[in-house]
């Protein structure tokens, strides 16, 4: 396991930068709407617990454990539901959080999965987006960064369940990959 990262791709001042304004846009789009923030585990916990802490309208928070059929690196767009959700959305208005979108076979599948149960309106907040990767087309209302087709790490992402505290997004060196 490595404990210096030569490559930080986001770094913690800009991810508090960014957080705070996505939390304003929030606030603003959702006034008198009371949002349901939806963090799908275990990556987003980070991102949700920061948001939803500068989110200054009533709003409510749930959590899914999703699991991806695939390796490590690639998801199969194959989604088994791990934890479902506590709150039933019919009417709510759903904010989906995600640490990221990488192909969006799992965001994809997880907006159906939730659009299916009647919420008055669903969106998706993530921190990133790999644009290279993205396989399907996702419509994501609030996106912290893109980032390069890199293996990323840090801020709720892992590597084989390492780096998730990282205050800052790292680039995993690519002979760590193996
Ligand atoms: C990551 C991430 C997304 C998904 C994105 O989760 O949190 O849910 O992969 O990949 P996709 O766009 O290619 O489908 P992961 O399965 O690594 O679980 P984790 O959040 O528990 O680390």
């Amino acid at each position: 396991m490595i404990t210096k990262f030569d490559e930080v791709i986001v770094g913690e001042e800009d991810i508090r930068r960014r957080v705070l304004e996505i939390a304003a846009k929030i606030t603003d789009d959702y006034r008198d709407r009371e949002p349901l923030l939806v963090c799908v585990l275990k990556g987003a916990v980070f991102f949700t617990a920061d948001l939803v802490r500068q989110v200054s309208i009533p709003c409510e928070l749930d959590f899914m454990a999703v699991s991806s059929y695939g390796s490590a690196a690639d998801s199969s767009g194959v989604v088994r539901i791990l934890k479902d959700l506590d709150a039933y959305i019919t009417d709510r208005h759903v904010i989906i959080v995600e640490d990221i979108v990488d192909s969006g076979l799992t965001l994809s599948y997880l907006r159906k999965n939730l659009t299916a149960r009647n919420p008055a309106s669903v969106e998706v907040a993530t921190l990133l987006t790999k644009p290279a990767r993205q396989k399907v087309d996702i419509k994501c209302k609030y996106v912290g960064f893109e980032v390069p087709d890199r293996f990323v790490v840090g801020y709720g992402l892992d590597f084989n369940e390492h780096y998730r505290n990282l205050r800052f997004i790292a680039a995993l060196p690519e002979e760590e990959l193996g």
